[in-house]
């Protein structure tokens, strides 16, 4: 075993008695720092597990067909169970709810989820950063509830504008006008800043990257490009289909010039680029070849309320029995929670990207890996 895995918490046996093997951390607000030093400070939450694209690099159609067996609805958590959970996250210093899928905008009156977190504060009463990331499929129709229910901002998956290309990576042969409808709808609402994620597969779509960086050129939305990951076990990923970040910057050169920009946020996923011209930015996102574990301070929620605490983690935390309680133990109160999550926070010790980087894939990560349409990108 690598120290890029640990041993699961049984949860239920925080916060009460019998006592615990650990101590308990002292009851305080966040920020609580993992066992390297780095805060909680993004929660994801994974509102369902269903998607209506079958992009190969997470939901390849030879695994997820009419067979595949999602999960039942009994198993969900309840809206008012997510809340509950992301205002005991917000006190102990997350400051970013990021809802994601699966595709979030196939989830049934999401709207009334999303009104419950636009309430939640801070300690220090600040609103959270809400926002959520979509395919963009339903979007033109949505985006205007969203932003009335109280999403602030958006992040769109695409990955071509050549609408031959965009079909085969959805897989379901999905117009890409559409999702281009949508970006513009939720622009429209005010949902901003607007950022498209585009995964670069190499020989499937790298020559978008030009056409899509001219396209958002100017047009105020954040293009970033995402070096295609070994996440899950059902992609059949392969490092020659990665195109290391560099040469996407070195292409993007090529066309426009560009400057360094810092840092907007502590732990950010993406290195910022600027159009020397000041007609935009753009964001390179290098999990592979550069990766940014050393102040990743993000936590994810699954569908059934498991928390993982890294995107290649082999298995989550049951959250769900603290809220609902189980056979052994009745329902734990907030501050329970809390407890619970601090200790499972000071103990995380994941790196995953950090140890495939150094070490052959073999020896890299868990055997099992959770997929990303059940957690979320
Ligand atoms: P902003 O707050 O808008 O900057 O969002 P973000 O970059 O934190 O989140 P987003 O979901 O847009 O992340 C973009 C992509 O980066 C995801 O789709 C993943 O492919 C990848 N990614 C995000 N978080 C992580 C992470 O913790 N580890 C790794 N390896 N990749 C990540
Ligand atoms: N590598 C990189 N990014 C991925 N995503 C899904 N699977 C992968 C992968 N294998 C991204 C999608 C989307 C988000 C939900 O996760 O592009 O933006
Ligand atoms: Fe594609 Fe996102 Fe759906 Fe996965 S969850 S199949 S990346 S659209
Ligand atoms: Fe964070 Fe794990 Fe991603 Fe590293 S691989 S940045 S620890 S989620």
């Amino acid at each position: 075993m690598t120290d890029g895995v640990i041993p699961l918490l049984d949860l239920r046996q925080i916060g009460r008695t019998p006592p615990v093997p650990h101590p308990l951390p002292p009851p305080r607000p966040g920020p609580w720092l993992d066992a390297r030093g780095r805060p909680l400070r993004d929660l994801r939450i994974s509102v369902t597990d269903r998607c209506n694209f079958r992009c190969s690099y997470c939901m390849p159609k030879e695994v997820f067909d009419k067979d595949y067996a999602f999960l039942p609805h009994r198993d969900l958590l309840s809206f008012e169970e997510i809340t509950r959970l992301a205002g005991v996250f917000a006190g102990l210093g997350v400051q970013k709810l990021r809802l994601t899928g699966g595709e979030p905008l196939l989830r049934r009156n999401l709207e009334a989820l999303i009104a419950q977190l636009a309430g939640l504060r801070t300690p220090e009463g600040q609103p959270l950063d809400l926002t959520l990331t979509t395919n963009g499929s339903l979007l033109a129709r949505k985006a205007q509830a969203l932003r009335e229910a109280g999403l602030r901002r958006v992040t769109v998956s695409l990955d071509a504008l050549d609408d031959a290309i965009f079909r085969r990576m959805n897989d379901v042969d999905f117009p890409v006008a559409e999702v281009l409808r949508g970006i513009e709808a939720a622009q429209a609402a005010g949902l901003a800043p607007i950022k498209v994620n585009m995964v670069v597969k190499r020989g499937t779509n790298d020559d978008q990257i030009l056409p899509m960086a001219r396209h958002f050129r100017g047009t105020g939305v954040v293009l970033r490009f995402i070096e295609y990951m070994d996440v899950g076990m059902s992609n059949g990923w392969r490092m020659d289909e990665v195109l290391p970040s560099a040469q996407v910057l070195a292409r993007l050169r090529e066309d426009a010039e560009l400057v360094p920009l810092a840092p907007t946020v502590e732990g950010e996923t993406a290195t910022r680029w600027g159009y020397a011209d000041g007609s935009g930015e753009i964001g390179l996102i290098s999990s592979v070849t550069q990766a940014f574990c050393g102040d990743c301070n993000r936590a994810r929620l699954s569908t059934e309320g498991r928390l993982y605490t890294c995107l290649f983690a082999g298995d989550g935390h049951d959250l769900r029995a603290l809220l609902r309680g189980d056979g052994d133990h009745p329902p734990r109160s907030d501050a329970e929670i809390a407890a619970a999550l601090g200790a499972l926070w000071t103990r995380r010790n994941d790196r995953y990207s950090e140890l495939r980087a150094s070490l052959p894939a073999a020896e890299s990560g868990p055997a099992r890996r959770v997929e990303m349409h059940y957690i979320g990108g």
